[in-house]
Order: C-alpha cells, then sequence, then structure tokens
C-alpha cells in the first residue's frame, strides 16, 4: 500500500511533459502509472508535477545572524517556494570553513523543511588571504567553495585553490572536471575597481549622484577565473553573472572545454538599473542591478544554456540593515519565495526549460542529482514540487515565511504558486501552507 498518490497530473521533468499518477512509498516513489490507487490520494487535476526545485545560493544567516533568518524560517521559504534543496552560502558568522562549522550547519538543519547542504569558504574567514582547510571540508561532504560576498582577490591563491579542488575531487567522487567533482564557486567582482561602489556605474549612477561599480569589475574576474580553470583542469561555477561581456566569455569558454557552469538570479534578469532611481534600498544588490541590455544578454544566455541555472541568492536583511541610506545599506534581497513566479510570469521559458535551469542543472552542479532534479520514475527519492502555473498573487514582504521582509517584488501580482512541496514523500507544503 502506497502512503501517498499524486493523480492526475502532468508531470514534467528532464523527460518531457506527460499526464499520469505517481505513488510514493516510504519516502520514494514506488511507481508512475495510471489509475492508481490507495494511500493518501492527492487530485492534481490541472497542476503540474515537477522535481523539487534546487537553490544553489541562499543565505540562511545561521548561524550568526539570526535575527535576519534561521535555517527554519530560510528552509521554510524554500520549500514554499518550491526548494527541496538549497545550498547554504558560508558568509555567516562563523564563516563555514572548518569541518566544525559544518557539522553546526547540519546539526541546526536537522527540523528544516528541505535538505540544507552547506558550502564553505574558499579561504579561512572569507579573508582572502589563506586557503580553508579544502581536504577536510571534501571530507565532510563539502562539494562547493565559495567566498560569495567577495570573490578571491588573489590570483595566486585562487589557482591554488583550483589545483587543490581538482586534486581533491577524487574524494568527491568524480575527476576534476567532471560533475560529480568539487567546485570553485565565484563571486567575481575585483574590489580595486568595484571600489566603494553601491550600485551600475553608468547612467542611472550619474544621475542619482551614487557611487557606482564598473561591468568590468565583473568582467575581469571572470576572464581570470575561466584562464585559471583552462590552466589547472579544476571545475568553476561562475556566481549571479549580471553583465553582457561575462556572458559571452562563459559562451566562448564552454565553447572551447572550460569546465564551467553558470547561474543567474531572477532579479537580474527582471529589474534594471532604473529601479534605483527612487533611492529605495530594497534594489541595492551585490552585484548591482545592470542595464537593460545586459538584462537582454542575460536572457539569451538562459536561453543558449550558456547560463545552466537561476539561482535566487536569497539575502535576508533586517530592517535594520535595510531601512536606511541607499550608501549604508546591507546588499542583497529575498528570493526563495518569489523566484519560480517571478520566472514564470516575467520569462518566456516553457516548463521543461524552468525544470532544467531550476532544478535539474542546479542538482548536477551542486552534485545532488542522486537526491533531486528528477526524474519522475520508480527507485527515485520522492523530492518533488506541484505547481499551479495559472494562480495569481500579489507579493507582501511582510507575509513572507522569511524572517526578514526586504522582497524587491514588494506589491507585484505574480503567476505560478506553489501547491504542495513533497520532501521525501512527506508534505512539508501542503495546499499552499508549510506544515510544520
Ligand atoms: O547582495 C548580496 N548580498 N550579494 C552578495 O554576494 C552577498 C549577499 C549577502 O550575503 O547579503
Amino acid at each position: 500500500m502506497s502512503d501517498v498518490v499524486l493523480k492526475n497530473a502532468t508531470i514534467v521533468d528532464g523527460s518531457g511533459s506527460r499526464q499520469g499518477d505517481v505513488a510514493i512509498r516510504d519516502g520514494v516513489i514506488h511507481e508512475v502509472g495510471e489509475k492508481l490507487g490507495g494511500g493518501d490520494t492527492v487530485d492534481l487535476d490541472g497542476l503540474v508535477l515537477m522535481p523539487g526545485l534546487v537553490d544553489l545560493h541562499t543565505h540562511l544567516r545561521e548561524p550568526g545572524d539570526e535575527e535576519a533568518e534561521t535555517i527554519e524560517t530560510g528552509s521554510r521559504a524554500a520549500a514554499l517556494g518550491g526548494y527541496t534543496a538549497v545550498v547554504a552560502m558560508p558568509n555567516t558568522n562563523p564563516t563555514i570553513d572548518s569541518a566544525a562549522v559544518v557539522e553546526q550547519v547540519r546539526r541546526c538543519s536537522s527540523r528544516a523543511l528541505c535538505d540544507v547542504v552547506p558550502s564553505a569558504a574558499i579561504t579561512v574567514g572569507r579573508n582572502g588571504e589563506l586557503l580553508a582547510p579544502m581536504a577536510e571540508l571534501v571530507r565532510a561532504g563539502v562539494r562547493i567553495f565559495t567566498d560569495d560576498g567577495r570573490g578571491v582577490q588573489d590570483p595566486r591563491l585562487m589557482r591554488t585553490a583550483f589545483e587543490y579542488a581538482a586534486g581533491l575531487a577524487h574524494l568527491a567522487g568524480g575527476t576534476a572536471g567532471s560533475a560529480s567533482g568539487v567546485v570553485l564557486a565565484q563571486h567575481c567582482e575585483v574590489d580595486e575597481l568595484a571600489g566603494h561602489g553601491v550600485m551600475h556605474e553608468g547612467e542611472w549612477s550619474s544621475r542619482l549622484g551614487l557611487p557606482g561599480q564598473p561591468a568590468e569589475a565583473e568582467e575581469l574576474m571572470i576572464h581570470r577565473d575561466l584562464a585559471l580553470a583552462g590552466l589547472t583542469g579544476g571545475r568553476l561555477h561562475i556566481q549571479h553573472v549580471s553583465t553582457a561581456g561575462g556572458v559571452e566569455m562563459i559562451r566562448t569558454a564552454k565553447a572551447a572545454g572550460i569546465a564551467v557552469t553558470a547561474e543567474v538570479t531572477p532579479h537580474h534578469l527582471v529589474l534594471d538599473h532604473s529601479h534605483c532611481a527612487g533611492f529605495d534600498p530594497v534594489f541595492k544588490v551585490h552585484p548591482p542591478l545592470r542595464t537593460a541590455a545586459d538584462v537582454a544578454a542575460l536572457r539569451a544566455g538562459l536561453q543558449d544554456q550558456t547560463i545552466d541555472a537561476i539561482a535566487t541568492d536569497h539575502a535576508p536583511h533586517t530592517q535594520q540593515a535595510k531601512e536606511c541610506s541607499f550608501l549604508d545599506a546591507a546588499p542583497g534581497m529575498l528570493g526563495l519565495e518569489t523566484a519560480l513566479a517571478v520566472v514564470l510570469t516575467e520569462l518566456d521559458l516553457d516548463l521543461s526549460t524552468v525544470v532544467r535551469v531550476m532544478s535539474i542543472n542546479p542538482a548536477r552542479i551542486a552534485g545532488l542529482d542522486h537526491r533531486h532534479g528528477g526524474p519522475i520514475a520508480a527507485g527515485r527519492p520522492a523530492n518533488l514540487t506541484v505547481v499551479d502555473p495559472n494562480v495569481s498573487w500579489t507579493v507582501q514582504g511582510s507575509t513572507l515565511a522569511s524572517r526578514s521582509s526586504n522582497t524587491a517584488f514588494e506589491g507585484r501580482v505574480l503567476r505560478g504558486g506553489v501547491i504542495h512541496t513533497l520532501c521525501d514523500g512527506e508534505f512539508v507544503v501542503r495546499d499552499g501552507e508549510a506544515t510544520r
């Protein structure tokens, strides 16, 4: 007897779209077919059943900044957004840069509503000076290393990190450039060039009199790291690419066989620097919102698969940190609960593409494809999301499950809602509500 039977669903996974029922037993998909019965039967007529979403870029703030988010509140936001796994960024306090802190995060995640996958810093304390104990961290299960929030500035240190990552790939069950190896995920930003820039350097920064950071601050580091990935055979993931020039370099590098993947955020795909015109710090984010031409290039890069994944860069901040002057405000905006609906509403992507860029590819990049990203088939863990692609709702930061409310989409009417999320066969979201 199955525990749950999901009936009459439009099933969308890597092998396309079909109608069917899915029976789940002991947390695993037991059968996919027609006219399945038994157990807790849930009718999904008119709804889409897809593999749970995977976010490569989530700030959960725990340990250290729990007034902005906790693993519990962030994972609830993730589940409500349709995510069954999130990669937690290491810019916590303390930094996730040792096996002990990885273990601490894992302990704090035992009651999370989705898989919380710790990434670790490339350098100790993210200070850019000394490599973190990468072998110890890989042995502790870490696959993604990043100093996110900053890029690693020193090219020699970055080269060494790539060499270590390539050398440690066997511990992670892969070869140097393979999908199952160790990944260096870079926040590409040259500090000296970004300076104190709080938005994109261009027409709007001039008009507003705010210090800008030029596109070149991102592009120079993308260029350097593509070269270093080529030199060392290490695997590179470019985080939140935001510039047309960056997309073009990644396109060329992929064609040349460099082991590189890339992500883009929903906000960089939808918003541009003109949104900063009202000096509202909710639009302050790193990398900054760029030009309309950059937005078009990011969309084209997603279409032609230069960019592999959409990642949220969910960055909760307290009112105190965000509701101040544009100059002083912390950079970053929420993403987990709005990402899917923003994508479905604003981008002209079919559902198979959405599943590819929000579930299949991120799961592969993070080495989570044994648990996430489908296919929806017998024997696979039941990490699933059910979406109503037609329902409309209005974003209201104050009602989001995140502990913070700094959404850049306040008041927007979005199309597409998460109805159910299942983790290992358990409803963590049912009928649009978190179950715990
Ligand atoms: O805007 C951002 N906020 N960009 C980052 O890279 C870090 C993040 C944060 O941690 O708030």
